[in-house]
């Protein structure tokens, strides 16, 4: 990389100590934390502007989003600088569509585009301090992603899951005290924690409108988002590249469908409760699957319990031509509750004065139009940065990711999994992952007659371990 602009940047901004950095007000409360060696105190964000350059990893349809999400946030401060992929034709293809619609807001020149599995670190490389890296690739790169922007001292806006598994999250919990020891700010895209409409029903349930909550109830049914059938294989291309492609496919790179689709459902149920269940009781199961059969189940149900006693039922069945059902609801003394139904905006929250959930017997009903989650999670981010404001999100993602797991993972081995079980479990799904090279063998490998691992609940101790 080539980037004079930046490299004097950085070594300005390394070099100048205080003076380098906007002053930023610190946290009125005090609590910011004190700053790591060689990070100057309220050094928020780059120096001399009020721009913030952001490096985008993973450029596919959800790292476009986000990124447009960052432009619309409050101050309109994000500038996309570098961006970095496995494959060149997503960054071609996303920079042009950006450039046409926020010209202004782009300025990706060819040498700050990095293709490859090291291109993460080259395009954070490309930011000074206080810039602002958005990982959106699949989950199994977090970790490692997470690590080096921490290293190179630059906010994170990580995509959900940041975690699929034991070590997986512990890795990320194990970072997340470096960056704010570094007074870093990090996002993870677990946008209904931002919506506005759903606070607002966090704030109501708390004062106990609805009651005592009794239990929750959660669907997400639906034809495949995502082409489940893996024929013909990876014709021209390298199985570690087919894979990378059809991560939902494969539970190394994303922890499979229950992972990357349902945490945003179990984690809404664990905002409301204002806690994590611990312990995960599931059934599931494969009934038909394509020529080459992936490694999810066509269906996952899963019995949470909270410490409490408190029960959340979730479904998730991926079929065509079966009833579509997405939302998630709750019980309550007095009455029901919808958290969010349809999608996940508008939630169109509400409370029902009994346990009739009709129309007219709404108590309360969440006003429309809602602010949009993903720009006002933005708008948290963006806020915090500027003010410098503690603000970390990955020991509460990583917990999404690690609960999340749990049904899945119980599924898989057919039987209950505590919190703490999985917390602490040794099967690592992503090991290895930050020393793939574009060259590199795939990490699970089809049998002769093409068919890939698949989990055997009640025949192993672990996902794909053969252990018994
Ligand atoms: N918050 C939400 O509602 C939401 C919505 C959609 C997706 N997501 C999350 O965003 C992430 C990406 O999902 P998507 O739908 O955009 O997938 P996608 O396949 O469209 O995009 C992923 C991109 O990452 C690239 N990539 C893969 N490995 C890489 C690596 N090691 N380094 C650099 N680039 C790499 C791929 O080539 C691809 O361009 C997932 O974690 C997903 O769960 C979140």
């Amino acid at each position: 990389m080539t980037n004079s602009r930046f490299a004097a940047s950085r070594r300005h901004v390394l070099g100048a100590a205080g003076a380098a950095f906007a002053t930023a007000a610190v946290a009125a409360d005090g609590d910011a934390p004190s700053a790591a060696p060689g990070v100057p105190a309220g050094g928020v964000h780059v120096a001399g502007s009020d721009e913030i350059p952001a490096a985008l990893v993973g450029c596919g349809g959800r790292g476009g989003s986000a990124i447009t999400d960052a432009f619309d946030a409050r101050g309109g401060r994000v500038k996309l600088t570098a961006m970095a992929d496995v494959f060149p034709e997503r960054i071609v293809s996303v920079r042009k569509s950006l450039e046409e619609q926020f010209k202004e807001r782009i300025d990706v020149t060819d040498d700050r585009m990095f293709i490859g599995f090291d291109a993460f670190r080259k395009a954070i490389d490309a930011l000074p301090a206080g810039g602002i890296a958005i990982f959106a690739t699949p989950p199994a790169f977090r970790a490692a992603h997470f690590a080096h922007a921490i290293e190179r001292g630059v906010h994170v806006f990580m995509e959900k899951p940041v975690s699929i598994d034991g070590p997986s999250t512990r890795r990320i919990i194990e970072l997340a005290p470096q960056a704010d020891a570094r007074r870093l700010k990090v996002a993870v895209g677990l946008m209904c924690r931002h919506c506005d409409r759903r606070r607002e029903l966090q704030e109501r349930l708390r004062a106990g409108e609805a009651g005592e909550i009794i239990a929750f109830r959660g669907y997400r049914t639906h034809t495949p988002i995502h082409d489940l059938d893996l024929a013909p294989g990876p014709e021209g291309e390298s199985e570690l590249m087919w894979q990378v492609k059809r991560f939902h496919n494969f539970l190394w790179a994303s922890g499979g469908v229950f992972s990357d689709y349902c945490i945003h459902h179990i984690d809404e149920v664990a905002m409301m409760k204002g806690g994590w269940p611990t312990v995960a009781d599931a059934v599931g199961g494969r009934h038909f699957k394509g020529k080459i059969n992936d490694q999810n189940f066509d269906v996952y149900s899963v019995e949470y319990t909270f410490d409490d006693g408190v029960k959340f039922f979730y479904e998730n069945r991926l079929m065509r031509n079966c009833r579509q059902h997405f939302g998630v609801y709750g019980q309550g003394s007095k009455g029901a509750f919808t958290v969010s139904t349809s999608g996940h905006s508008p939630a169109k929250s509400t409370i029902y004065r009994s346990q009739r959930m009709e129309k007219d017997n709404v108590l309360w009903t969440a006003e429309q139009p809602e602010p949009n989650p993903y720009r006002r999670e933005w708008d948290h981010f963006i806020e915090a940065i500027v003010t410098d404001t503690p603000y970390n999100e990955a020991i509460r993602g990583a917990e999404a990711g690690l609960v999340t797991a749990m049904g899945r993972f119980s599924a898989h081995v057919g039987r209950p999994v505590t919190f703490q079980e999985m917390l602490e479990c040794p099967e690592d799904l992503t090991a290895g992952v930050e020393h793939l090279t574009l060259e590199s063998p795939a990490p699970i490998v089809a049998d002769a007659e093409g068919r890939y691992p698949v989990p055997n609940p009640g025949r192993t101790k672990f996902e794909l371990r053969g252990d018994v």
